[in-house]
């Protein structure tokens, strides 16, 4: 069993706290229900696990291209997507507290007035279930009349297939292709919770992949062992990592697979991402109401016809959360537990701490140069000359930094430092004039550790 098995939820609240990953939004004022800031390491998490999707998905391939749509776009569009008709949960409503509960999650939830119980368990009655819609609505312009109405986007997907056409043309982009986007979407969850895992807004990381019908079969399960394959590359951990295919009835009408990447977290399985083959439903859709023909036309067979779509969709609030979960290890040492996070170096929101051993004898300008010249190399570093230098070790553990660089009196005379690592505590010595180029090959090479229950 690994360590990060006896992980509590709690335990990476008060981390993510402490160290400046996450704080709870509007905190001086009580906050707000289940919405959250991200601070110095956490927004620089977000930022590398965003790029890391990037990269795979847009960068590294020659058929996908990346999109930035708006978050408002017309009320029709949610019309015709189906989800202001079709876009809800069922719920409840307590006659005696009044408390709101999703109906088919009546087991996750608990009485405020009496927690020890569930919902209608207790001496509350519980009012037949109804369809919440979970879209947020807005008006546009001043004057809230008929016909103003608008919505915040519940996901980045749409605003892909309204531009299919302009990315296509413009591109001059033959099926299969892709067309990638990150961006907030927002729901109004019922029952938001288990910190950033499900909230009212949140990052989505979504792509669209359109492609000749008759080779849609194939691309699903290409993209389903893609998305697969990229946690594991990133380190997350095998054993608690599960592909879990939706059931028929489970299916949406239009779709001929969904698949879940799913994680074991704290509270139990949960999705981390979906991955589904839409078939030409959004597409036919948006043709049809809006008049426009957003079908393919291939000059050589001189067809027209609407491409299928596989569609891998996941939130990149939901895709940190997991990567610090997995990454949290309580390791027991000989005199003290070093709290550290394992994370991948490519999403380490600090690459190199550098310090001077001791804080005189040229050591802090000395460790000053080399920062500046990782940072140049656009190494994220941080720079810490306070206090003993195994509490310096320790915070960055705790911040997740792969490697520590140290200055001594030796560094003045022979140019070489330590390089200190994070996983194995182990120090190598490094010429200095070699040190960018040794971080960036250790980066490369880096492995998940073996950790012992
Ligand atoms: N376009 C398809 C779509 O939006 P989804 O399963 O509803 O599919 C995709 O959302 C991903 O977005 C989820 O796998 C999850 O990672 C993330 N996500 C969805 N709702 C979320 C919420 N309320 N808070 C955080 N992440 C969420």
């Amino acid at each position: 069993m690994t360590q990060t098995a006896t992980v509590s939820m709690d335990k990476i609240v008060s981390l993510c706290k402490r160290k400046g990953f996450v704080f709870q939004a509007s905190e001086i004022y009580g906050g707000i229900g289940n919405t959250y800031d991200y601070g110095p390491l956490g927004v620089e998490l977000l930022r590398r696990v965003k790029d890391a999707w990037w990269n795979r998905i847009v960068v590294e391939r020659d058929d996908v291209v990346g999109l930035d749509s708006a978050i408002i776009q017309n009320p029709k569009v949610w019309e015709v997507s189906g989800h202001v008709g079709g876009f809800s949960d069922p719920m409840v409503d307590c006659k005696k507290c009044k408390a709101r509960f999703r109906a088919d999650k009546l087991e996750d939830a608990r009485c405020p007035e009496k927690p020890s119980k569930i919902p209608g368990q207790c001496a509350g009655e519980l009012t037949e279930a109804r369809a919440f819609n979970l879209m947020f609505k807005t008006n546009i312009g001043p004057v809230e009349a008929t016909g103003s109405t608008a919505y915040l986007r519940p996901e980045t997907a749409q605003g892909i297939f309204l531009n299919f056409q302009n990315v296509m043309n413009s591109g001059r982009l033959k099926p299969p292709f892709g067309i990638a986007q990150i961006g907030k979407s927002f729901r109004n969850e019922i029952t938001p919770g288990n910190f950033v895992f499900r909230t009212r807004e949140f990052e989505q990381a979504e792509m669209e992949f359109f492609v000749p019908p008759a080779e849609s079969d194939r691309w699903y399960a290409y993209w389903r062992e893609q998305r697969y394959e990229w946690y594991l590359a990133l380190g997350l951990d095998e054993s608690k990592l599960r592909m879990r295919d939706h059931a028929a009835e489970e299916l949406a009408h239009y779709s001929t697979g969904t698949a879940d990447i799913e994680y074991e977290y704290p509270f139990g399985w949960g999705e981390l991402e979906g991955i589904a083959c839409r078939t030409d439903f959004d597409l036919s859709r948006h043709a049809e109401a809006s008049v426009v023909d957003l079908r393919y036309f291939d000059p050589e067979t001189k067809e027209r016809w609407f491409p299928y779509v596989i569609e891998p969709a996941g939130g990149i609030n939901r895709m940190a959360l997991t990567f610090l979960i997995d990454a949290y290890e309580e390791q027991p040492l000989e005199k003290e537990t070093r709290t550290v996070l394992h994370f991948h170096p490519e999403i380490a929101p600090i690459t190199v701490g550098v310090f001077p051993l001791v804080k005189k004898e040229g050591m802090p300008e000395r460790a000053r140069e080399i920062e500046a010249e990782l940072r140049r190399a656009r190494v994220a570093t941080f720079y810490d000359e306070k206090g003993a230098i195994g509490r310096r070790y320790r915070r960055q553990d705790e911040a997740g930094t792969p490697y520590c660089v140290t200055i001594d009196g030796e560094t003045l005379s022979d140019d070489v430092v330590t390089v200190r690592h994070r996983d194995s505590m182990q120090q190598e010595r490094v010429k200095s004039a070699e040190i960018r180029e040794y971080i960036l090959e250790q980066m490369r090479t880096w492995k998940r550790p073996q950790r012992e229950g």
